[in-house]
Parts: C-alpha cells; structure tokens; sequence
C-alpha cells in the first residue's frame, strides 16, 4: 500500500521538476529582447500582408522567443533577436494567409537582418486588388537578403523595380506564376550571387538581356512561359555552371547560338515552343552532361545529320518532333546508350527506318508519327508487342510492314499497315492519335518547367512527373518500367 500513496508524491516532484525547467528555459529564451523598432516592423508587416483584424503584440508578444510566428524566423545578433526569414502563405495548416487588402508596408524594409522573403498565393485577385511591387528602399537590403520568392501571386502586376539590381547578395531570386509585366531590368546582371533565376509564367516581353550572361554562378534558369523576343544572347555561354536551361514557350527566334556548346554540366535545356530558326546548332553535340534536349515545336528546320548524336551519351528523353527536320534519320540517334523516349514526329523526315533503333537498351518510347518515311519496318514482332502505342510510326503513308510478321494486327505497329495489300490504316484519327498520350504536337515540353524551376515540381505537380524528371534522372528512371513512361506521358496530355 505505501508504494500506492508514493506514487502521486513522485509524480508531483516530477511535474514541479519539469515546470522550473520549462520556466527557466522560457526566462532564458524571452531574456533576449527585441529592438522596439525591429519588432513594430514585424507586426506592422505582416498586418499589412494579413489584414488589420490581426493584432501581433496581443498574439504574439515574444514573437522571436516563446510566442513563434508560423512562417518568421530569428536569430540572435548581439544579444538581440532579428528577424531573419519571412514566408507568408498557405504553405502549411497553421500559416498566415494574406487578406484581400493586403499591401507592402514601407515597415518591410526597417529589417536589419533579412535573408529570405517570400509570399505564396497572397496577391490573388488582378481584377479587384492588383498590386506592384515596392519601387524604393531594395538597397537597405543589398549586403543581406539571400532569397527573394513571390509565387503563385496573380495578383502581384506591373514591372520588376530595377532597384531589384541592388541585392547583390542574392543567390535566389524566383517570381513564378505572377502577373509581372514588362522587359526583364538589364541590371538583374549585377546580381553576380545568383545561383537560381526563375522567372516564369508571368507576361514578361522584350529581350532577354545580354548582362545575364555575366552570372556566372548559376545554376538555375527559368525564363519559360512568358513572351519574350529576340534571340537568345550568345553571352549564355558563358554560365558555365549550369545545370538547367528552361526558356521554353516564349518567342525567341534566331539561331541557337553556337556558344552553347560551352554549358558542359548542363543537365536539361528546354527550348521548346519557341521560334527559332536556322537548323540545329551543331555545338549542340559538346553538351556532354545532357539528359534532357526539348526542342520540339519551333521552325528550326534542317536535319538531323548536323550533329553528331551519339557524342550526347547521357541523353535520356530527345524530344525533336514538329522541327520541320528532313532527310533521314541518323544511325547515330540509335547509339544513345541511356535514350528512353525519343520524339521525332511531325517533321518531313524521309528515308528507311534502321532496325537499330530498336536495339537502344533504354528506350521505352519513340515517336516517328507524321513524317514522310518509307519503305518496310524491320522490327521483331515482340518489339512491337513490347512497345504498343509507344512505338508511334502512323501517318507515314508510304511506311508498312512485311506480310508475315505478327499476322495478327495486335502484334504488328500500330497503325502501320502491311506490305503489299490495300488495307486502310485501323483506327487512327486525330482522335486516337491525341489519346496516346502524347500531348497535342508530340512534345514532353509543358511538363519540365516545374522541375527546372526549382529542382522540384510546383505545387499540385504530379507525383510521377516529379520522379520522372528528378535532378538524378538516371537514378529514378531504373526505379521506373515502362508503364512509368506511359503514365508520364498521359500527364502531357493535361
Ligand atoms: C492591439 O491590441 C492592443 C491592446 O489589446 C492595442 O493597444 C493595440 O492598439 C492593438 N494594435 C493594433 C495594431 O490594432
Ligand atoms: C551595375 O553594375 C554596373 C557596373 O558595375 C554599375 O555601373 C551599375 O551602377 C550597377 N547598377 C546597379 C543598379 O547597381
Ligand atoms: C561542373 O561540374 C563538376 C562536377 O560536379 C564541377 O567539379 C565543376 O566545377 C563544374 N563546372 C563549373 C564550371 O561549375
Ligand atoms: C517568328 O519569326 C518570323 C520571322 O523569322 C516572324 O515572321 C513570325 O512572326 C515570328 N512568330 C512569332 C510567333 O513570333
Ligand atoms: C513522300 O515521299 C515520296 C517519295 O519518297 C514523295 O513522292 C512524296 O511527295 C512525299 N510526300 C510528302 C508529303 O512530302
Ligand atoms: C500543334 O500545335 C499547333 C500550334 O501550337 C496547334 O495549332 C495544333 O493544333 C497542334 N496540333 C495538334 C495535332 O495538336
Ligand atoms: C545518380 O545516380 C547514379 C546511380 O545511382 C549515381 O552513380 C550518380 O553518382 C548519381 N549522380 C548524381 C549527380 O547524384
């Protein structure tokens, strides 16, 4: 019986135990103040951002110590707390969501301290409450913001300020999916830290300024979905640390600049749904760390021969449909060790199809559809079964296959008809042709802008896209069969 009554007693001494250390620990924290000034600026702020219903000094009194707000970090300088990060959004359940009237307080820029700004889905309604961003005070920030996000802001219109050329300790600058409008500020080329440019899917026009090509230290760079003009400055190549070039759907025109062929780490670089001209640029083939070409959909015009394809041994998806190539197809496309998709379709390529590229070790899909090639198919009948859908060689009206081959037409490329007899081709119209899963023109290109922006899809991306286009492409493609690539490519359908 006594161990009963000693019970409560221990548990007691426990708790009063537990209570002065959490005291102490509260003392310890809050004992570190905040500047009147550095503090008045948070709350003032973030009321702008969330609206004045939300009063920080009653919610949050130690807003650096026991009373956190979800979304501000703080560090300790001197002795005193300084807020260092500022992420408002619907980033997680318990954030802080900006009001309908929300606005930029001048308070923003009293921060001594701040390394990361960001706002996510916070300026919404273009219509009823458009904002710009502010014009004055970026220099206060010039020697300490790091990260400078908007996102997701349709809301947030009007021009880069070009006071955006003072932070010259930027390393990230990412406005993705906003209503920014105007040229891109040539002096966004003073920004030498800058390791991750993204500036996609606004309505940004003009040219693409030739001071970008000074950055040196990017790695990152992401113009796509925009309306940009003009050719593509030659100065990119001097980015040598590249690893992601995504300038696709806009309207550069111009031929790719030779100097490319400098950007030996680039990984992906999408020119896709643009207007460029003059035949493939053959320093194409010194890109020698390439895993992913996306060209598709621009009036390059040419032919393949140009390049010297097998050079391109990291090659995992090449995507060339509806270039306006022609003549006949290399053998040297079929040396790509690694290739899994291949997209040739909708040009006026010609000649016989070599039954080498039936033999790439990796490839789970190739479009060879609406092109003028001729003669017999030579492929095994289990390449076919193997392949369905995938292996697109319809709307090739002098293309068949030998009698004999599959006798069956499940087993024999779909949509191609057999040699020497009159057989109309089976079920394709542009109806069936669109749900192959192809995407309207053949193209992948719509997908990849979320993976070059950031390393990682936006948010809402698709979980396979995402393991299909990961940094280490190799990697993920082992991880995935075939069936993968026909997932994937149902995505561009959307
Ligand atoms: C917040 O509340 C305090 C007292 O509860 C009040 O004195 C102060 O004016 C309020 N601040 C704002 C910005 O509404
Ligand atoms: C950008 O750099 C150039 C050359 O160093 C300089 O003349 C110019 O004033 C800088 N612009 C800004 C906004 O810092
Ligand atoms: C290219 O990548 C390699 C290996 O990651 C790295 O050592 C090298 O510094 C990079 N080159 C440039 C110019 O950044
Ligand atoms: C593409 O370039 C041609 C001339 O090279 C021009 O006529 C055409 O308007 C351009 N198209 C677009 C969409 O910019
Ligand atoms: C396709 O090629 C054949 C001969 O190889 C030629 O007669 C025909 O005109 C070509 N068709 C098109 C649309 O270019
Ligand atoms: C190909 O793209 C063009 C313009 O981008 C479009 O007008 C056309 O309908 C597309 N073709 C198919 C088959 O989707
Ligand atoms: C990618 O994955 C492969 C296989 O796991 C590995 O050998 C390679 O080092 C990885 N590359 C990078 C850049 O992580």
């Amino acid at each position: 019986m006594k161990n009963f009554t000693d019970i409560p007693r221990a548990i007691s001494v426990v708790v009063l135990l537990f209570l002065c250390v959490w005291c102490k620990g509260q003392e310890e924290t809050s004992a570190a103040p905040m500047e009147k000034t550095e503090k008045e600026a948070l709350y003032s702020t973030i009321q702008g951002f969330v609206g004045n219903l939300w009063n920080g000094s009653d919610l949050y009194p130690d807003p650096c110590g026991w009373t956190p707000i979800q979304g501000v970090s703080c560090d300790l300088f001197d002795g005193f707390w300084y807020v260092t990060a500022l992420h408002i959004g619907p980033i997680e359940e318990n954030s802080l969501d900006c009001a309908p009237e929300v606005e930029f307080r001048p308070d923003l820029f009293a921060f001594k301290r701040l390394k990361s700004l960001s706002l996510f889905s916070c300026f919404v309604s273009p219509r009823l409450h458009p904002v710009s961003l502010p014009t004055h005070s970026w220099e206060v920030f010039s020697s300490i913001l790091e990260s400078l996000e908007f996102r997701s802001n349709p809301g947030l219109i009007g021009q880069i300020p070009t006071g955006f050329g003072h932070l010259r300790n930027l390393q990230s600058l990412v406005l993705l999916e906003n209503g920014l409008t105007g040229e891109l500020p040539t002096n966004i080329g003073n920004l030498t830290n800058l390791r991750r440019l993204v500036l996609s899917a606004n309505r940004f026009k003009g040219q693409i300024p030739y001071s970008f090509g000074g950055l040196d230290k990017l790695l990152i760079v992401d113009l796509s979905k925009n309306s940009l003009s003009g050719p593509l400055p030659s100065t990119f190549g001097g980015l040598t640390s590249l690893l992601k070039l995504d300038l696709s759907s806009n309207q550069i025109e111009g031929k790719i600049p030779s100097e490319i062929g400098n950007l030996r780490n680039l990984t992906l670089l999408d020119l896709s749904r643009n207007n460029f001209t003059g035949g493939l640029t053959q320093s194409l083939q010194e890109l020698c760390s390439l895993e992913e070409l996306l060209l598709s959909n621009n009036p390059i015009g040419g032919d393949l021969s140009s390049v010297e394809w097998h050079r391109l041994q990291g090659l995992v998806i090449l995507d060339l449909s509806n270039l306006g190539l022609t003549a006949g197809i290399p053998d040297s496309i079929a040396g790509l060790k690694r290739l899994r998709f291949l997209g040739l379709n909708d040009n006026k390529l010609t000649g016989n199809l070599s039954p080498k590229l039936a033999a790439m070790p990796s490839v789970g899909a190739i479009y060879l559809n609406g092109n003028n090639l001729t003669g017999e198919l030579k492929f095994s009948e289990g390449f076919y079964g193997k392949m369905g859908r995938r292996f697109g060689a319809w709307n090739n009206p002098n293309l068949c296959y030998p009698n004999g081959v599959g006798g069956s037409a499940s087993h024999g490329p779909y949509g191609v008809r057999q040699c020497h007899q009159e057989v109309t081709l089976y079920g394709v119209d542009a109806d069936s042709k669109s749900s192959l899963g192809n995407g309207p023109n053949g193209s992948l290109n719509q997908n990849s802008q979320s993976m070059a922006s950031l390393g990682f899809p936006v948010y809402g991306a698709d979980v396979l896209w995402c393991l299909f286009l990961s940094v280490n492409v190799t990697r993920r493609f082992t991880t995935l069969d075939i069936n993968g690539i026909d997932k994937i490519e149902h995505r561009s359908d959307g």
